[in-house]
C-alpha cells in the first residue's frame, strides 16, 4: 500500500534510540529522509543515521537539547541549509525525575515540564516558519500516565497532560497554515527508559497481564500509528490524542 509519504522530510527529535529510532527507520522504509536528533548519545545516533541511509534515503544526524530554544533553533536552520524544508515533525524526546510526589521538587517538575512539554512552543514555531511540499504533519508522543495515575510518574504525568493540551490549542491555531498537530499516547514499552522507573519489573509484569491483547507493547507498534498520523489518509484528524496500548486503557 502506498502511503504517500515518498520524497519528503522529517525531524523526530529523541531518534537515536527507542520509540523514537522506531519512528525514523520506518519513515526511511517509506522513503522519507530523517534528521536524527539526539542529546548525548552520538554513536547510537550515527547507528541510526546508518540504517537509514542503507534504506536509501538522506539522514541528518542533529544534537540539541529540546527544552533550548536556541539549540531548536539550530536544528531547524540546519535542515533549512541541507534540504530547504521539512514536512513532518515528530516531538518524541522526554525526559524526567521518577520519583514520588513526597520527594519531587519544583525543580524535578520543570525539568518534566520543559522538555515534555514547553519544548513543543520552539518546535511549532521554528516548524511553521520552514517552507514545505504541501501539508505539514507534528505528532508528538505521549503516555497514558497523562490521564492515569502511575506510581512516580507524577511530573512525567502532569508533562503529558500539558502536551496533549498544547496540541489541542497548537491544532486550532496551526491548521489555517496548514500544519496537522495530533497526539501518539502509548502503553508501557520495555526502552532504556524504563530502566530509570525503581518498579520496572512490577510495571512490566502489570502491563503484560493486564493488556487485553496478550503482549507488551513494542517501539514499533507506536512508529505505526505515528506513521499513519503523518499520511494524507488522516488529512481530517487534527488535534487530538490516539492511543496505542493494546487495549490496556479500556479496562476498568
Ligand atoms: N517507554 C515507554 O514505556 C513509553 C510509553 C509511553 C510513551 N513513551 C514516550 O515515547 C517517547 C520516547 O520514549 P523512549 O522510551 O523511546 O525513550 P528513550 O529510550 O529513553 O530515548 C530517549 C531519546 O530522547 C533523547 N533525548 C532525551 N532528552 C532529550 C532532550 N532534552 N533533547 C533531545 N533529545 C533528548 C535521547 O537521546 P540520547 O540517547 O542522546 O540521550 C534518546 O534518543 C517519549 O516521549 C516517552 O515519554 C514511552
Amino acid at each position: 500500500m502506498d502511503l504517500k509519504l515518498r520524497g519528503k522530510r522529517a525531524l523526530v527529535t529523541g531518534s537515536s534510540r527507542g520509540i523514537g529510532r522506531a519512528i525514523a527507520l520506518s519513515l526511511a522504509d517509506l522513503k522519507v529522509d530523517v534528521a536524527i536528533n539526539y542529546l548525548r548519545n552520538r554513536t547510537r545516533a550515527e547507528e541510526t543515521a546508518s540504517e537509514i541511509r542503507a534504506r536509501g534515503v538522506c539522514a541528518l544526524v542533529l544534537k540539541g537539547n529540546v527544552a533550548n530554544p536556541d539549540h531548536v533553533s539550530r536544528l531547524f536552520d540546519r535542515i533549512d541549509e541541507e534540504w530547504g524544508g521539512l514536512e513532518i515533525l515528530v516531538s518524541n524526546a522526554a525526559s524526567g525525575v521518577l520519583k514520588p510526589a513526597s520527594e519531587l521538587t519544583l525543580k524535578h517538575f520543570d525539568w518534566a515540564m520543559h522538555i515534555n512539554a514547553a519544548a513543543l512552543l520552539p518546535l511549532i514555531q521554528n516548524f511553521e516558519g520552514l517552507s514545505s511540499q504541501g501539508e505539514k504533519s507534528l505528532v508528538a508522543v505521549s503516555s497514558l500516565g497523562a490521564i492515569r495515575a502511575i506510581p512516580n510518574y507524577t511530573a512525567v504525568g502532569a508533562s503529558k497532560a500539558a502536551l496533549e493540551s498544547m496540541v489541542r490549542h497548537l491544532a486550532a491555531e496551526y491548521a489555517s497554515e496548514g500544519i496537522r498537530i495530533n497526539a501518539v499516547s502509548a502503553g508501557t514499552v520495555d526502552t532504556d527508559a524504563l530502566l530509570h522507573f525503581p518498579n520496572r519489573e512490577s510495571l512490566l509484569e502489570e502491563a503484560r497481564n493486564r493488556t487485553p491483547v496478550g503482549r507488551l507493547l513494542v517501539p514499533q507498534d507506536v512508529a505505526n500509528t505515528v506513521i499513519y498520523l503523518c499520511t494524507p489518509f488522516a488529512s481530517m484528524i487534527h488535534g487530538q490524542t490516539l492511543v496505542v496500548d493494546g487495549g490496556y486503557s479500556i479496562l476498568a
